[in-house]
């Protein structure tokens, strides 16, 4: 957790890879002459590339492929055939989506988004990064009661999970610059498998888009009996049978309850997937400027708390359940932010969690606030939100458990 981005410069992270995969696009990468060519503009494209390949963090298959992927993704060909098309019939994981705005299955909501974000990637588990575990800073297999960089979900460290990042393109293939997807694969074990999920966004707007996977993704994934890898190729939009049946929308539970203060969350173990050969998160790092709206989450609650001069908000937005969640984990803001000096804003973290414990409403200059979204500015909303929802009642974070050393 070295890497501090002011808020522009994270906005510049986020383009950074998109504009550097155009510009070492692979001519035809089945040839071997041209997989060479390609490394070779790697070699030169990623500072310190050489080093992570000599010293093992990773391979130059692990890197070619995935720039391969970014650039068949990018440019598609005339085999593609992730278009939405018209018909949507098919599949039977229909959502309870009363009192909500998604349609009922994913396809629908495939469709309803593709004005914001294009269409959704076709998830290929071979080709995602797999999130390591490590003990003692060594990569370690299987279900670990402890690791260097445990979930923060007070689920159990289960290696094999895999993720990866799209980016954005229309159903003719063509590039949105603005718009990343990212998919995750959930390695619960071998009694449950596990889930896979996608987030779609796009950075201009704010859209974000919502898929969760059926219970049983068995008949497309399985985990490797060797390495606990996940392995196997989720449907795509072409076949909207098969894609309603393996992924559903939302329904009834609000994401943002816990990815609140932006689409993603990072934590030690999302963070320790990097772009192989690179430095960067699979998972981009967001920042306090970033819009966020959910479609079809016309009705969750979207708030978050700010207090005027407060530096924890100097970065990004705070998600209290968030870091409730976290905190549950064993977490200590203390020891991880700000990045680059943990524990240095102590004061700050004190006074916040003094504000969530008496609610914003009754702390001089703290207030709630709702991300800036479709080209609007941030807002400060008052008693009369509409879309209050439990997750969002200040409490006592640091009564019950002890959750600050
Ligand atoms: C109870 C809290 C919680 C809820 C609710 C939740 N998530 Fe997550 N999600 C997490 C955590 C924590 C991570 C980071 C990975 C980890 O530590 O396991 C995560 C990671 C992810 C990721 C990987 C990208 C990222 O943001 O790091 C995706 C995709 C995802 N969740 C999808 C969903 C979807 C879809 C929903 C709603 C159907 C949802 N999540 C609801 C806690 C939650
Ligand atoms: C100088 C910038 C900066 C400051 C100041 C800062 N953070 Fe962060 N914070 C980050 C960055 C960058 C990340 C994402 C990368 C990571 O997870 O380390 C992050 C991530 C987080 C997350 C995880 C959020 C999620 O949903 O993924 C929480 C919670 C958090 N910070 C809380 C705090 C608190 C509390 C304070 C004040 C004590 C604080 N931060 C101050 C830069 C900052």
């Amino acid at each position: 957790m070295t890497r501090l981005l002011p808020n522009t410069a994270c906005a510049a992270a986020f383009t950074l890879l998109l504009i550097f995969f155009s510009a070492v696009k692979p001519s035809g990468a089945d040839d071997k002459s041209d997989r060479d060519a390609q490394f070779q503009k790697l070699l030169k494209t990623i500072p310190g590339l050489k080093e992570k390949i000599d010293s093992g963090q990773t391979t130059r298959k692990e890197v070619l492929d995935w720039f391969e992927q970014y650039d068949k993704f990018e440019s598609p060909g005339k085999d593609f055939k992730g278009g939405i098309g018209k018909s949507g019939k098919g599949g039977k994981n229909a959502r309870d989506v009363a009192g909500t705005s998604f349609p009922a299955t994913a396809f629908e909501y495939a469709k309803l988004v593709e004005s914001e974000l294009g269409v959704p990637p076709t998830v290929d588990l071979d080709k995602a990064v797999e999130i390591p575990l490590y003990v003692d800073g060594v990569k370690t297999l299987g279900e670990l009661p402890v690791c260097d960089n445990p979930t923060l979900l007070g689920k159990t460290n289960m290696s094999g999970s895999v993720i990866q990042r799209y980016p954005g393109r229309t159903r003719d293939g063509r590039p949105l610059k603005d718009v990343v997807w990212v998919a995750f694969a959930r390695h619960a074990g071998p009694r449950f498998l596990g889930s896979v999920q996608m987030i779609g966004y796009n950075r201009r707007s704010g859209a974000t888009a919502f898929f969760e996977s059926c219970d049983a993704i068995g008949p497309w994934v399985r985990a490797d009996p060797v390495t606990t890898r996940l392995r196997g190729v989720m449907p795509g939009v072409d076949d909207p049978a098969q894609f309603n049946q393996a992924y559903v929308v939302p329904g009834q539970v609000q994401c943002v309850q816990c990815h609140q203060n932006e689409p993603f969350i990072t934590d030690s173990f999302i963070n320790a997937a990097k772009i192989p050969g690179t430095d960067e998160s699979v998972v981009p790092v967001l920042d306090k400027e970033a819009p966020y709206y959910v479609i079809g989450g016309e009705n969750w609650d979207m708030r978050t708390i700010h207090i005027e001069g407060n530096r924890c908000f100097d970065c990004h937005r705070v998600g209290m359940e968030t870091m409730k969640l976290f905190m549950s984990s064993g977490w200590d803001a203390n020891e991880h932010m700000p990045p680059h000096a943990p524990g240095s804003m102590a004061e700050d973290l004190a006074e916040l969690l003094d504000a969530w414990k008496r609610g914003p409403e009754k702390t001089k200059a703290a207030m709630w606030i709702v991300p800036p979204a479709r080209g609007k500015p941030a807002r400060v909303v008052g008693d009369d939100y509409p879309h209050k929802s439990f997750f969002n009642r200040p409490a006592d974070l640091r009564s019950g458990r002890k959750l600050l050393k």
